[in-house]
């Protein structure tokens, strides 16, 4: 079983869209996928149109497996499993601080999944904290994606020195381009340094697109509603790169 986590600690830069595509093109390639919203917001809960718990359950989530295990729901989609998220997630740090082992309690409830899925997908929130830590600790990649620009440049440097600086595996983030605008010079610009400087930035570079934008509309992964478009051409390639990574990881 491998842990794809769709990171970054910048808002509004595609994680959602991202795992909620990545989740499709694996479960249609016969991936047994669980895809957990680990996000208060519930963006990708939405998407998949996913009931959420009535109650509060964060205080349970990183004590045991079989916790998250009684919330994973069946999605339409075969091969595809959602544990959707809950506004109280929004307390996942206040709950880990008091923990033992505080940086490895997720990893080790996902430990438990291993008999049951093949591929977890993690959408993450927009923050860099010890639930964050917890991520980098049980992914065995963190897909960030970056949109050309020279702040979202930045955030991928402090993501690295953060891994340096917590000697965590450095080799386990990879950056891909994300709402990529052309026609920006800006945006033609930062893509050359990234491509440039990042030597594990993929080739895959999703465009900015009203397609992804209609995701909302239609709570359906573009495969549902735009196969024949670009943006779903660019994220097939995305996860064909994921996917192979994943393999030889
Ligand atoms: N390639 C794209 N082109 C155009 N719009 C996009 C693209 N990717 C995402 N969006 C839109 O941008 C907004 C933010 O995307 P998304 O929710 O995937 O980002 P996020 O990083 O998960 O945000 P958050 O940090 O709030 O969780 C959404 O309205 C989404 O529809
Ligand atoms: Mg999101």
């Amino acid at each position: 079983m491998k842990i794809l986590a769709c990171y970054s600690m910048k808002g509004g830069v595609g994680k959602t869209a991202t795992s909620v595509n990545m989740a499709w093109f694996a479960a249609q390639a016969g991936v047994k996928t669980l895809l957990i919203d680990m996000d208060p917001q519930g963006a990708s809960t939405f998407y998949f149109r996913a009931k959420q718990k009535k109650k509060a359950w964060d205080e349970r989530f990183f004590q045991a497996y079989e916790n998250l295990l009684k919330n994973v729901k069946s999605t339409e989609f075969e091969n595809l499993d959602i544990l959707a998220a809950h506004l109280s997630f929004r307390s996942f740090d206040i709950n880990l601080s008091g923990m033992k082992k505080a940086q490895t309690r997720l990893q080790r409830v996902l430990k438990g999944f291993k008999k049951n899925y093949d591929l977890i997908i993690l959408d993450c929130p927009p923050t860099i904290s010890l639930l964050s830590e917890n991520v980098f600790n049980a992914a065995d990649m963190i897909l960030v994606p970056v949109i050309p620009t020279t702040l979202s440049e930045r955030t991928l440097e402090q993501l690295n020195s953060f891994f340096q600086e917590h000697e965590l595996p450095v080799k386990n983030i990879v950056p891909y381009l994300s709402m990529v605008q052309r026609a920006k010079a800006m945006h033609k610009d930062s893509s050359t340094r990234l491509r440039d400087t990042q030597k594990r930035l993929l080739k895959a570079a999703i465009p900015f697109s009203s397609d992804v934008e209609k995701m909302g509309l239609h709570c359906l992964p573009l495969g549902e509603f735009a196969s024949n478009k670009s943006a779903f051409i660019h994220y097939r390639s995305l996860w064909r790169e994921v996917f192979d990574l994943l393999e030889g990881s």
